[in-house]
């Protein structure tokens, strides 16, 4: 049965397809989710019916192996090898764009299933590899590759299926809603990243997570699954978390508000999309804002049902191990005599600029008279109003931190005028602009 395109899902819990014997697995990498799904696979023995671990394969393979999996497991470090097994479904863990890509590519035109948690590569590849498994019969699934355990990908394809969806936003990187959520306790920056990594939230290099490109990749394919459509990364307007300073919360309280990094991907009905990764000033009282820790957070908005939200381990071993298992199971629901209901491949996306929004200001300047009128000017030449300006109290003269606030207006109209404010010379950094969600945008605010 398909819906809108997709492949239906039959229920985790439904029974398994007649007649059909236990998919053989291949395990594509025995790292961190590696070891969770062989984890999972051999604990789970009410669904030995269904899934069976064959293979293990992964470099230098010897110092991988472990005692705990079943004993007739194949371990193995060359792919020619899995591929000569003939597995039904190859689960790809590894992660990576090339090598990864190649051996999916391989799997698929062998008319091999594939499950990946891999988004950079599904949002670098992602309609190529659904065509080619729509060739040869295969399937692609890769609910683990977005928000970890949260079943966004399955919610959208099929629980609210029967919704035509405008927008699904949302915290997709655990990372950055960790500093920023310390961030709000008084934690600095730096303090709150050294945290993240410590508790193994952070990479050693946590560029990816802070200046947005891990939330991008989750995005491109939150675009794809909602609305059929591709948007390349590069397309996504992409902004980092990283220049977000302590101060800024403070304001962001006079405010009413605080900061998260929202990833936002919305219709315009007629095909093209908004999309956005980076910090937002968000309301107070808004689910985004109570959305603390690591946790992920998804609001997908149709036009018939309303806001959905999804909450939950966007990331870990055992939480993105969740996610492939029950995107095996769903494999092991399909008939083995139906060739393959076939996931659509997404068509190229059109992306349109923001629409006018308000925005947040952020200057620190070496004082001297006639500042603020400097930059009230140049706004006002671009059309731009201005509707707050607050200034914190104890701050050096030549280190003076001060927010204006700017009535919705279009990005090419800020960008002229910022060039402008720019160009004075009494800036002691850069400014700092973020994005104010709208309060009728923040999709059911928290009473
Ligand atoms: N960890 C998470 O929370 C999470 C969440 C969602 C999605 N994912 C995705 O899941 C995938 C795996 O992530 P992970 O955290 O499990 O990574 P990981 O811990 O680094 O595990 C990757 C495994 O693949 C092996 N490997 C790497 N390159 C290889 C190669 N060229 N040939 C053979 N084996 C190779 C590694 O072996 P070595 O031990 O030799 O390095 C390691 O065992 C990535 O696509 C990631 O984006 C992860």
């Amino acid at each position: 049965v398909t819906i809108s395109g997709l492949t239906r899902d039959v229920p985790a819990d439904a029974a398994p397809a007649p007649g059909r014997a236990p998919l053989r697995l291949a395990l594509l990498g025995f790292g961190t989710v590696g070891q969770a799904v062989a984890r999972i696979l051999t604990e789970r023995t009410d669904v030995a019916d269904r899934l069976r671990l064959t293979q293990v394969f992964n470099r230098d393979v010897a110092r991988k192996r472990v005692s705990w999996t079943p004993a007739d497991v194949a371990w193995t470090d060359s792919f020619d090898a899995v591929l000569a097994a003939d597995p039904d479904v190859i689960v790809e863990v590894v992660g990576g764009v090339e090598t990864a890509g190649t051996w999916v590519r391989r799997a698929l035109a062998r008319g091999i299933s594939v499950v990946t948690a891999n988004k950079l590569l599904m949002a670098a590849h992602g309609p190529e590899l659904m065509t080619l498994a729509v060739e040869h019969g295969a399937h692609l699934r890769f609910e683990a590759a977005v928000a970890g355990g949260v079943p966004v990908i399955d919610a959208i394809r099929s629980g609210l299926a029967g919704d035509r969806f405008t927008r699904v936003a949302g915290i997709l990187n655990g990372t950055c809603n960790y500093i920023l959520s310390r961030m709000e306790s008084g934690e600095s920056m730096a303090g709150a990243l050294a945290d993240a990594q410590l508790r193994g939230f952070a990479e050693a290099d946590p560029s990816s997570d802070v200046d947005g490109q891990d939330a991008t990749a989750k995005l491109v394919l939150l675009a794809g699954v909602a609305f059929g459509r591709h948007v390349p990364a590069a397309q996504v307007a992409t902004a980092s978390i990283r220049r977000i300073d302590a101060i800024d919360f403070q304001y962001a309280r006079r405010l009413g508000r605080t900061f998260r990094q929202l990833s936002i991907v919305e219709s315009d009905g007629s095909g093209a999309l908004r999309a956005s990764v980076g910090p937002v000033l968000v309301p107070a009282s808004s689910r985004f804002a109570r959305n603390t820790g690591a946790q992920n957070l998804i609001l997908i908005t149709g036009r018939h049902g309303g806001a959905t939200a999804l909450s939950g381990e966007g990331a870990g071993g055992s939480p993105t191990a969740v996610a492939v298992v029950s995107d095996l199971l769903a494999l092991s629901r399909v008939p083995a005599n139906v060739a393959g209901p076939m996931e659509r491949p997404w068509e190229p996306g059109c992306v349109i600029p923001p629409h006018a929004t308000a925005y947040y200001l952020r200057f620190v300047v070496r004082d001297r008279p006639g500042i603020l009128a400097a930059i009230t000017t140049a706004l006002a030449r671009y059309d731009i109003n201005v509707d707050a300006v607050l200034q914190e109290r104890g701050f050096p003269k030549d280190q003076l931190p001060f927010v204006v606030t700017v009535e919705p207006c279009e990005v090419p109209a800020l960008t002229a005028a910022m060039a402008d404010v720019q160009a004075e010379g009494f800036h002691a950094e850069p400014p700092l602009v973020v994005p104010v969600l709208p309060e009728e945008d923040d999709a059911a605010p928290v009473q």
